[in-house]
């Protein structure tokens, strides 16, 4: 009788590791996501930049840069300035517009009609 109940105890010991095991195996996978996940952070958002600083600060730049553009096209067409900031220059640092400009205008549903003129290449 005594030795029934120790071979169950003994079996459901058995039986309780090898789950154990079995559920690490299967964690592991998941584990390792997280884990990696974890070590990489979130994705940011718009691709990084070249270049250490924008042509303006950074906040300013965020919020403004449509005025700026709009500005600097008005001086170079009605008035026929020479200027010095036009999409060239965005381009020169923001290389890629789907990862930087269109990440935002997206966002905001916004295509501003610029680049059926204006060469900036979007891959
Ligand atoms: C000399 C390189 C350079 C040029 C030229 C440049 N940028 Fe930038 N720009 C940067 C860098 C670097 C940052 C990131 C600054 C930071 O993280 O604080 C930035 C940030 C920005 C941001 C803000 C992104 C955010 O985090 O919200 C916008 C918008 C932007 N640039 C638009 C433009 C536009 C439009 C032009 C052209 C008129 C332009 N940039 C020209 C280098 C440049
Ligand atoms: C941080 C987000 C963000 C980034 C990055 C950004 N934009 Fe914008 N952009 C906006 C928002 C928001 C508007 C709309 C503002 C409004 O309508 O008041 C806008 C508007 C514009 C407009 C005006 C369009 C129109 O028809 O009125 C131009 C031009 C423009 N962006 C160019 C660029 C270029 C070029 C880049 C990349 C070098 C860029 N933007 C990057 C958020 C961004
Ligand atoms: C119908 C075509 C067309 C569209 C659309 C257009 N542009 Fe232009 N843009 C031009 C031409 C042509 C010039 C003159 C080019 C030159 O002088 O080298 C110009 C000049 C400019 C300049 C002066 C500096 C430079 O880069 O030559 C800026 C800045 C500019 N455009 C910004 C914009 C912005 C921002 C938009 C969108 C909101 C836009 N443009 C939409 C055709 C266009």
């Amino acid at each position: 009788m005594l030795n029934i109940q120790e071979e169950a105890m003994k079996l459901n010991k058995n039986n309780i590791i090898i789950g154990a095991i079995l559920a690490l195996i299967i964690a592991l996978p998941l584990i390792y996501n997280i884990s990696v996940l974890v070590a990489k952070g979130p994705e940011p958002f718009l691709e990084k930049p070249k270049g250490e600083k924008c042509i303006m600060d950074t906040e300013e730049i965020r919020y403004n840069h449509m005025i700026l553009l709009k500005e600097t096209r008005n001086q170079a067409m009605r008035e026929g300035k020479k200027v010095d900031i036009g999409l060239k220059n965005c381009r020169g640092c923001h290389s890629n517009r789907k990862g930087f400009c269109d990440r935002c205008h997206d966002k905001v549903n916004l295509k501003p009609d610029c680049f059926s003129c204006h060469y900036y290449p979007n891959e």
